[in-house]
């Protein structure tokens, strides 16, 4: 299979597994529904294609890849919900389709996020998952420590506590590790944890992998707020610059800006050397990361 199909393979099966998660059990279907357009409404799936593409480096299986490629999924559709909210960047539209507290309301969309964050820590330590206690504790604690104060969370804090003002280099990149590199990184982890792999040398590799792309993601998506368009986008372009955010054009200018995520690309392929052609995929996915153009 050549990579852009496998690629492609990932991101359908992952909706094949989002699909299958949301049964109507809840009391309040509206909630439900809420949680279903956030979650099943055409994002990109790289997350969870970082933790099927790391646990088939890691000789895993893929079943058990799949209750975590969800979970950083519902962690990360519903960053998104929130992001969009009037009280942070106030955005009208995602994925091309309007947001969350748009097509419902902002109560229903407050809470539809707030439940997809409570489903991931469900799926990474559901009995029947068939992994060891110990691996799906480990999922859940580093999947807190990413999504949270420690990490996404922190980042976004810290992004709309700087709407308007200046960061240096060292304030702007801890942002865009937290609010964007810190998921990206724990896909790796879980990845690697789904395939019960704990050996350091190789995790080390991957986490600077996971360290390049996970910057890298930012940056481009700082560059396309200003190149890209609404359309391809399927959320507002120029939005950063309407709100006069912190990004990595705004400090660097935009070649500037081009240069690190160049630099960025480079990094991740050599942090892969030591995989030879095994990591082919994985340093396809950089090149995506680096060349997307939504
Ligand atoms: C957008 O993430 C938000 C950031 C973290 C920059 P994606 O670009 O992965 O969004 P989807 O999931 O494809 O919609
Ligand atoms: C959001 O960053 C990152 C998240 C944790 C959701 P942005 O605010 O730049 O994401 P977009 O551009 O709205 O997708
Ligand atoms: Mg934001
Ligand atoms: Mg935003
Ligand atoms: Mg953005």
């Amino acid at each position: 299979m050549d990579l852009k199909s496998l690629l492609a393979s990932y991101k359908q099966r992952t909706e094949q597994q989002l699909q299958a998660l949301l049964a109507p059990t809840s009391i309040d279907p509206i909630l439900q529904q809420a949680m279903h357009y956030a979650l099943l409404n055409g994002g990109k799936r790289i997350r969870p294609t970082l933790v099927y593409l790391v646990n088939q480096l890691l000789d895993g299986d893929l079943e058990k890849a799949d209750p975590a490629a969800c979970a950083l999924e519902a962690i990360h559709s519903y960053s998104l919900v929130h992001d969009d909210l009037p009280a942070m960047d106030d955005d009208a539209l995602r994925r091309g389709k309007p947001t969350c507290h748009i097509q419902y309301d902002e109560a229903t969309a407050i809470l539809a996020g707030d439940a997809l964050q409570t489903l991931a820590f469900e799926l990474v330590s559901q009995p029947d998952y068939p992994l060891p206690a110990s691996i799906k504790l480990q999922m859940v604690h580093k999947l807190a420590l990413a999504a949270g104060d420690k990490g996404m969370v922190a980042g976004q804090s810290f992004d709309v506590r700087h709407e308007g003002q200046m960061l240096n280099l060292e304030q702007l990149q801890q942002m865009h590790r937290h609010k964007t590199g810190a998921l990206l990184s724990v896909a790796i982890e879980l990845g690697a944890l789904s395939a019960e792999h704990t050996d350091n040398s190789t995790l080390h590799a991957l986490r600077q992998y996971g360290e390049a792309i996970g910057l890298a993601f930012q940056v481009k998506d700082d560059i396309l707020d200003i190149e890209g368009d609404t359309e391809t986008l399927g959320k507002p372009q120029g939005s950063d610059l309407a709100a006069n955010k912190p990004t990595y054009p705004a400090l660097l200018g935009l070649a500037g800006a081009k240069q690190k995520l160049e630099q960025l690309r480079q990094d991740a392929h050599q942090a892969l050397d030591c995989f030879g052609p095994d990591a082919a995929a994985l340093r396809a996915l950089a090149d995506y990361i680096a060349m997307r153009n939504h």
